[in-house]
């Protein structure tokens, strides 16, 4: 294998990054990761941590699910392509399709439309809401309502419906028609508004403002992510969920939940959607599917969704990508789907959430944490350089993502966030290997 030095200097001069400056890559050289198994991770020079961000939020059975290695490697010797395009598909993909409906059965979930990845699929359910509404004689509903700090990826859909201006203003203008409204943040809100039920009663109320400002017979769908993630783990109150239903019910405006991070256990439930008691219209989701393993998305939709486009009236959906429905990537999501349900993945979020959260909310003693937040095992916790102020400290999060990450866990830098996702098999002891290095980055960044 190639030595650290060399890979450093390859990299900076050959390789862009996501979200990255490519000008930086010499000052601030990425870490590179070369092998993994369980929930470890050694990078290049060595050094060995818990990877307590599951590679991106996505790898939820660990590095060495052996079950998934095998049914890639069976599928490719097989079949390692074919299309799924109109005229052709494949076996693979039609079982996933079935399984993906029993499994997302609860949620009202009934037909599967097969994507390469999480961006894929919340431009593909954007299309879809709009066509629906064509379909059903409601042309004029094209706009998109999202919430402030959602992340739904980076085509233009997804990208118009984001709710970070960093990560909008290099590409605007975006799509016209979408429209943000506050997301029901407790440690930053516009109502400045602690108390989760009542903050949740104040978004409600812009939400379905903004659908009357806009007028709702304009408006195709509402996206929210059911556990926000990337804006910072932003855990609604339970009542936020359900009341969006209500309102999208009363304004006949289709809500789609993106659960490329929650989908498939994260956030203690088989989907945040059912978390909340919620059956969205469609869910956008990715990650968790194959565990990360393999390139993989699906957007889910309900019988009513389905029945727009395959009853009276219906259309074909001119939209779709090579890889919807790749046999390698349908093999990897069958094999992970059947260990997350042996496993019981979600149970497994459920029953250690608590604990990492309790760890996390002991790191408060230090001056730098400004709030904790957590659901399932998915949490964060937002560092700030002046608590009273609450002022975002992204450079001194980044400090303290160094130090536990040689202190032995790689966590997630994300503005001012250290986030914790980690794989959904991790030991209870390693969550508090977690929390320690977190408590060690902390100390050392003082
Ligand atoms: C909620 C959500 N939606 C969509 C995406 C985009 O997925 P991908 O990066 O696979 O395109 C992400 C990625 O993190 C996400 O968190």
């Amino acid at each position: 294998m190639r030595d650290h030095n060399f890979h450093a200097e390859m990299n900076a001069r050959h390789l862009w990054h996501p979200f990255a400056h490519p000008g930086e890559m010499r000052d601030v050289p990425p870490k590179v990761i070369a092998s993994a198994s369980g929930v470890r991770i050694t990078d290049d020079a060595g050094h060995e941590t818990i990877d307590a961000v599951g590679g991106l939020w996505c790898v939820n059975l660990g590095y060495s699910c052996d079950p998934i290695k095998e049914a890639i490697a069976a599928q490719l010797a097989s079949l390692p392509y074919y299309s799924a395009f109109k005229g052709t598909t494949n076996g693979p993909a039609i079982e996933l399709s079935v399984e993906l409906a029993r499994i997302l059965g609860e949620d009202g979930m009934a037909r599967a439309f097969l994507t390469s990845g999480g961006s894929d699929s919340v431009d593909t359910a954007l299309k879809l809401a709009r066509q629906y509404h064509k379909l059903r004689g409601e042309a004029g509903r094209t706009k998109f309502i999202a919430l402030r700090k959602g992340y739904h990826g980076t085509h233009f859909g997804g990208g118009s419906v984001n709710g970070n201006t960093a990560f909008r203003a290099p590409y605007e203008p975006l799509l016209p028609g979408v429209f943000h409204v506050p997301s029901p943040y407790g440690y930053r809100n516009p109502f400045d508004e602690e108390d989760p039920e009542r903050l949740a009663r104040l978004c409600l109320r812009a939400l379905e403002e903004e659908i009357a400002f806009q007028d709702p017979s304009t408006v195709a769908a509402f996206i929210m992510e059911s556990v926000q993630g990337a804006g910072g783990v932003i855990v609604p109150h339970e009542s936020y969920m359900p009341g969006v239903r209500e309102i999208c019910d009363r304004h006949g405006v289709l809500l789609i939940s993106d659960e490329v991070i929650t989908g498939f256990g994260r956030a203690g439930a088989v989907s945040g959607a059912r978390l909340w008691g919620v059956q969205p219209d469609m869910m956008t989701c990715a990650k968790a599917i194959t565990s990360g393993y393999f390139p993989m998305g699906a957007v889910m939709a309900s019988e009513r969704v389905a029945e727009a486009f395959e009853g009276k009236g219906g259309a074909m959906v001119p939209t779709g990508y090579t890889y919807s429905g790749h046999p390698v990537g349908c093999a990897a999501a069958l094999a992970c789907l059947a260990e997350t349900e042996r496993l019981a993945l979600w149970d497994c979020a459920r029953d250690l959430g608590p604990r990492l959260l309790a760890g996390l909310e002991g790191l408060r003693r230090h001056e730098a944490v400004g709030d904790v937040r957590g659901q399932g095992l998915m949490a964060a916790v937002e560092i700030v350089s002046d608590r009273d102020a609450r002022t975002a400290d992204p450079a001194r999060a980044g400090r303290i993502f160094e130090a536990a990450y040689r202190a032995g866990a790689m966590v997630r830098w994300s503005g001012a966030n250290l986030v914790c996702s980690p794989p959904l098999t991790i030991e209870a002891e390693d969550v508090d290997r977690v929390v320690a290095a977190l408590d060690e980055g902390l100390s050392e960044a003082a």
